[in-house]
C-alpha cells in the first residue's frame, strides 16, 4: 500500500518544518514509518512500507513547474493545506488553494486545513475562529498546529493515515473512521489563557 500525503500551502507557511517534526516525533520512533533523507533541493519523498509522505514546494509564480504541480496533485491521497497564523496572506491565499484542489485532486482526496505556527501567540493575526469558519464552510477538518512545539503534529498525520486506512480496508461491517470527529475529539487547543 503505497499513499501519497502532500504538504501544500504559500512558502513559508512552515511545510518543511511540519514534515521534519513529524518524521523526527517520538510518533515515529517505532517502524511506523522509515524515512530516507531530506532533500531540501527538491520535493520532499519520504517512503516507507506503508506510507509514503510527500511534500511539495509551492510553485507560486514558476509557470514552467505547473504542469508538473498538477500531476502531483492527481496522485496524492492526502493533502494537508497549511497557513501561517502569524501571516493573513497566507491565510487569505487559502481559497485560491481549495479551488485549485477542487480543480486537480481526486474527487475524494483527504483533505485538511492546519493553522500552523499557533505557538507564535505574539505574532499571531489570524484567529483560531477564523481558521474554524473557513473550514467548515469547506467542509474541511482543521486544527492549528505547531511545528516548533509539535502542537497536533502527529495527530494531523496520524488522522490521515487512519482515514487513508480505513478506506483501503472497505470492511463493510466496520463503522466507518470519522476523521472530523476524531480529529476534534483529539486535538489541543493552542489557547494560552484557560484557566
Ligand atoms: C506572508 O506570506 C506571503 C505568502 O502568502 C509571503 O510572500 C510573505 O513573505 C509572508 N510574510 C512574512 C512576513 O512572512
Amino acid at each position: 500500500l503505497s499513499l501519497q500525503v502532500m504538504l501544500v500551502g504559500d512558502s513559508g507557511v512552515g511545510k518543511t518544518c511540519l514534515l521534519v517534526r513529524f518524521k523526527d516525533g517520538a510518533f515515529l520512533a517505532g517502524s511506523f514509518i522509515s524515512t530516507v533523507g531530506i532533500d531540501f533541493r527538491r520535493p520532499h519523498l519520504l517512503t516507507s512500507s506503508s506510507l509514503l509522505l510527500f511534500q511539495m514546494w509551492d510553485t507560486a509564480g514558476q509557470e514552467r513547474f505547473r504542469s508538473v504541480t498538477h500531476a502531483y496533485y492527481r496522485d496524492a491521497h492526502a493533502l494537508l493545506l497549511l497557513y501561517d497564523v502569524t501571516n493573513k496572506s497566507s491565510f487569505d491565499n487559502i481559497q485560491a488553494w481549495l479551488t485549485e484542489i477542487h480543480e486537480y485532486a481526486q474527487q475524494d482526496v483527504v483533505l485538511m486545513l492546519l493553522g500552523n505556527k499557533a505557538d507564535a501567540t505574539h505574532e499571531r493575526v489570524v484567529k483560531r475562529e477564523d481558521g474554524e469558519k473557513l473550514a467548515k464552510e469547506f467542509g474541511v477538518p482543521f486544527m492549528e498546529t505547531s511545528a516548533k512545539s509539535g502542537l497536533n503534529v502527529e495527530l494531523a498525520f496520524m488522522a490521515i493515515a487512519k482515514e487513508l486506512k480505513h478506506r483501503s480496508m472497505k470492511t463493510p461491517n466496520e463503522p466507518k473512521f470519522r476523521l472530523h470527529e476524531y480529529v476534534n475529539k483529539e486535538m489541543k487547543s493552542s489557547g494560552c489563557c484557560k484557566s
